[in-house]
């Protein structure tokens, strides 16, 4: 194997992947073995957790990772230890947890999913390095990535994010093909709240090819058909496939961690973290943002002027998760 210099000089990030053995990692592993988050000359460690029942399967899927004969994977480890699991870690993706079905509203998942992040946030105050990043993928994610981070002390609590980059992907895509035009071109979008039927992809700032979005599209398409769609888009997907999200949800975690170690260069992308009282939103929730990745940190784009239709939009989303909040007041 030849090695580059970088990669010799540095030792391999360790990073912690939850529900090893489930649909998203499955997608997600080759993407993180393959340098598409930490870069392409930094060697990953990886820790494989799953519960006991699971474990085995996570063996399995340890096997493949080996077999795939990937240059930058220098290790895999698997584990039901969440001690173990978070050892030393440097990023944590928490994904295990179980989805929804058809019909269910992700809320429905708190009381059985919520006692998972209490003692993983507890672990990773215990055992994860000094400068660890933890993206909550599990559902409900905001109210999940609350309880881990209130199980942390030790940890900064804007280390803990929960993923709404699915959501911002989402809202790209459907205008752009509604625009015919290319995602890439899309700046200044952003899904403000909760990872659930009440977000609100807003396009009052977004531009493409110097143009304000806003007044390329039609009100009632954006009020009526846009909005919802992106926010169902999830129970979509759960009708159409059979399944919840797996790739494009492994696709989004990539895209969100990569942002927030490698910088977003000033475009805005939407992450869900403890609110500092930004616009209104009480202090703590986990809520979505726009914001930008600077310095390995996110920041929120402050100072935008919010209309009254913004306003009310993001006031749901307030109260939607502060219910969350106040219904695992036992974890907290
Ligand atoms: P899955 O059922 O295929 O896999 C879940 C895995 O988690 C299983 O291997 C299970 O054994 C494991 N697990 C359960 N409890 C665990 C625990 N305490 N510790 C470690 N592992 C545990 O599910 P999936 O399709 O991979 O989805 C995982 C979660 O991600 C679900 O809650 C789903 O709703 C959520 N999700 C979130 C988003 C998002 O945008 N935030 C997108 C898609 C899915
Ligand atoms: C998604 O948005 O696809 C996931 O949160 C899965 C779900 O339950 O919708």
């Amino acid at each position: 194997m030849v090695y580059s210099q970088q990669s010799q000089a540095q030792t391999p990030v360790k990073v912690a992947v939850s529900g090893a053995s489930g649909n998203i990692a499955y997608s997600l592993l080759w993407r993180i073995a393959t340098g598409e988050v930490f870069g392409q000359d930094r060697e990953v460690e990886i820790n494989l957790l799953d519960i006991p029942q699971a474990v085995q399967a996570a063996e399995g899927v340890a096997l493949e990772l080996e077999d795939s004969a990937l240059g930058l994977l220098s290790k895999v480890n698997v584990t039901d230890d969440a001690n173990v699991a978070f050892d030393g870690v440097n990023a944590a993706f928490l994904v295990g947890a179980k989805p929804r079905g058809k019909g269910e509203e992700r809320a429905d998942l708190l009381k059985g999913n919520g006692p998972i992040f209490g003692p993983q946030g507890a672990a990773l105050n215990s055992h994860a390095a000094d400068d660890v990043r933890v993206l909550v993928v599990g559902n409900p994610a905001n109210t999940n990535a609350l309880i881990a981070a209130n199980s942390a002390p030790d940890i900064p609590a804007e280390r803990f994010n929960a993923m709404m980059r699915l959501d911002h992907n989402r809202a790209e895509s459907i205008l752009a093909t509604k625009l015919d035009i290319n995602t890439r071109e899309i700046e200044q979008l952003a899904v403000w709240g909760n990872h659930s039927a009440t977000q609100f992809p807003d396009l009052t700032f977004a531009t493409a090819r110097g143009k304000q979005l806003i007044d390329e599209v039609d009100q009632a398409w954006y009020t009526e058909e846009y909005i919802p769609r992106v926010a169902k888009r999830g129970a979509e997907i759960i009708e159409v496939r059979g399944k919840s999200s797996a790739a494009s949800a492994a696709s989004s975690a990539v895209d969100h961690m990569r942002d927030w170690v490698q910088g977003t260069n000033g475009a805005w992308t939407t992450v869900a973290v403890p609110s500092r009282g930004e616009y209104g939103v009480p202090e703590g929730l986990v809520f979505g943002f726009p914001v930008i990745a600077e310095g390995g940190e996110w920041k929120v784009v402050e100072g935008l002027e919010l209309n009254d239709f913004q306003r009310e939009r993001i006031q749901a989303n307030i109260e939607e998760l502060s219910a969350e909040r106040e219904s695992v007041s036992d974890l907290l």
